[in-house]
């Protein structure tokens, strides 16, 4: 717990405004951003794009919803006075309905309890990545956040400085990351890449959502010169589907003559799909060659 409160402490020197601020300057990265996954990976169930789906639900009285809704909501709720609840059942976009959370083990299970003042500090986890800003513990241990979502300070940092100051900067601009950075950035919620004698289990599917982790293993990061990086592929305030511009580094591929590549696009042999399980659906960022059938880990090319 004390790290985590003297990181609260850094912070509050320096304040959120909230994406509202950012608006009225910057109105068509707002209109773009808000329309995004990130904006929407946190929200009252009331008040998510989803919400007619969820009624389902109505007995155990969920108050956040966390997920936008693309692949699937989970669903949080205070239970008591210093503790909140994991709900054992989460919607599944893709399959239409509601099933197991992920990492629970059964269907129609009560869910996981976790106590807000704890070592691991998990359900405060969940909303720091999935919120902007500081997250705060109020009376009776209840949680709040500055700004539901994934928005415009999470990535430039607080914006007080620059919303008075403008000219003179005074914000992050990530555009002059290096692609090792823009991985760490990123990465600070969709994990890192590995450190120097980090065990990663390249078997276990659910490690394919990492994708900072996983691209810093192929030959396209690691010998494109720092060409490479999440914003190569992905419209940051956007959204969408990311646009792979392998043609800009790959101009004629070598492929055997019983390779068929035509009318199929690059990722869908190179970025295969893994599925945890059903309803979840990552892209495999070790950019590689695949065999058939085996999505995990590429082909060693011993080169
Ligand atoms: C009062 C108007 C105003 C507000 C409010 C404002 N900005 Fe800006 N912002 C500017 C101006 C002016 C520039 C510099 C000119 C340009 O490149 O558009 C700028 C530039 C930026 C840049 C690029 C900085 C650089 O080093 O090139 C970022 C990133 C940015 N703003 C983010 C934000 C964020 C995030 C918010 C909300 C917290 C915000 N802005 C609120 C006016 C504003
Ligand atoms: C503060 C935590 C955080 C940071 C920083 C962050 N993400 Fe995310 N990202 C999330 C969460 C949470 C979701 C899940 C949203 C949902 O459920 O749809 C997500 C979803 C996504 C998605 C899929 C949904 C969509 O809108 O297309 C992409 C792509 C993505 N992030 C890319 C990035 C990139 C690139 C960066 C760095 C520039 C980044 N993220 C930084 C937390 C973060
Ligand atoms: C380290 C940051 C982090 C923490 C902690 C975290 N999440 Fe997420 N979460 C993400 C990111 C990043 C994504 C986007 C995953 C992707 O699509 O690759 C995501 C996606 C989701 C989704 C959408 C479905 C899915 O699995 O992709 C749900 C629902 C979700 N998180 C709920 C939670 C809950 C509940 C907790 C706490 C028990 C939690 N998250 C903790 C970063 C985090
Ligand atoms: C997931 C991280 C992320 C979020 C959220 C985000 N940005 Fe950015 N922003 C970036 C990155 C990365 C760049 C630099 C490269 C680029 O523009 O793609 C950037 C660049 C900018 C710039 C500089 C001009 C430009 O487009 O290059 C402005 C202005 C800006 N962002 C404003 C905003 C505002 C306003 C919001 C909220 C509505 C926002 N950003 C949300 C990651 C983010
Ligand atoms: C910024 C440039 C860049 C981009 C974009 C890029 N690559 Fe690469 N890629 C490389 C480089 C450099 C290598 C290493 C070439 C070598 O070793 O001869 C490579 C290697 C590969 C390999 C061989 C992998 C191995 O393990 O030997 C495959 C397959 C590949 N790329 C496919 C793709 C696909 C598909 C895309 C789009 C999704 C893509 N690349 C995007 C630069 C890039
Ligand atoms: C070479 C292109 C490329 C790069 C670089 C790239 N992505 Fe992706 N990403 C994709 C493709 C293709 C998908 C599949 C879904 C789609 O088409 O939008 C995807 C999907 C995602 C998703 C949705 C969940 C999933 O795994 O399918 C997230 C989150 C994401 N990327 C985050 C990132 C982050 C963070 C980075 C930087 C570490 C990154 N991506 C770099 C091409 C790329
Ligand atoms: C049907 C699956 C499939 C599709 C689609 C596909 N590839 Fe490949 N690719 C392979 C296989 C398999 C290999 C290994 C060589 C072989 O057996 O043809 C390979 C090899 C490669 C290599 C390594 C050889 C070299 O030239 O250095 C690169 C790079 C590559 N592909 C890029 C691409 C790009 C870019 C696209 C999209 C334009 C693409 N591939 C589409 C299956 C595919």
């Amino acid at each position: 717990m004390l790290p985590l409160l003297l990181v609260f402490a850094v912070q509050a020197a320096l304040a959120e405004v909230g994406s509202a601020a950012c608006k009225a300057c910057h109105a068509v990265h707002f209109e773009r951003q808000s329309a995004t996954g990130h904006a929407r990976a946190l929200s009252l169930p009331s008040a998510h794009p989803m919400a007619s789906k969820f009624s389902a639900l109505v007995d155990f009285k969920p108050e956040w919803a966390f997920g936008g809704g693309q692949q699937a909501v989970t669903f949080v709720s205070r239970v008591r006075t210093g503790a909140y609840i994991e709900h054992g059942l989460s919607y599944y976009t893709s399959l239409g309905r509601m099933d197991a959370t992920p990492g629970h083990a059964a269907a129609k299970g009560p869910g996981v309890l976790y106590p807000v003042i704890s070592g691991e500090a998990e359900i405060l986890r969940c909303f720091q990545c999935h919120s902007t800003g500081q997250v705060r513990v109020g009376e009776g241990l209840r949680i709040s956040v500055t700004e539901p979502g994934v928005r415009c300070e999470s990535c430039h940092g607080p914006g007080e400085k620059h919303v008075f100051a403008p000219g003179l900067g005074n914000v992050v601009n990530p555009a002059s990351y290096s692609a090792a950075e823009m991985n760490q950035a990123c990465g600070s919620c969709h994990r890192k890449p590995a450190a120097a004698g980090d065990n990663t289990d390249w078997n276990d599917p659910w490690n394919t959502r990492h994708q900072p982790l996983y691209l810093a293993e192929s030959a396209c990061f690691l010998k494109s010169e720092g060409k490479l990086s999440c914003g190569t592929c992905h419209d940051v305030h956007g959204g969408g589907a990311a646009k792979p511009s392998c043609g800009g580094c790959h101009v004629k591929p070598r492929h055997a003559a019983a390779t068929a590549v035509v009318g199929k696009k690059c990722q869908s042999c190179h970025m295969p799909v893994v599925v945890p399980r059903p309803g979840l659906a990552f892209a495999n960022h070790w950019i590689g060659v695949y065999a058939p059938g085996r999505p995990l880990r590429p082909i060693a090319r011993g080169r």
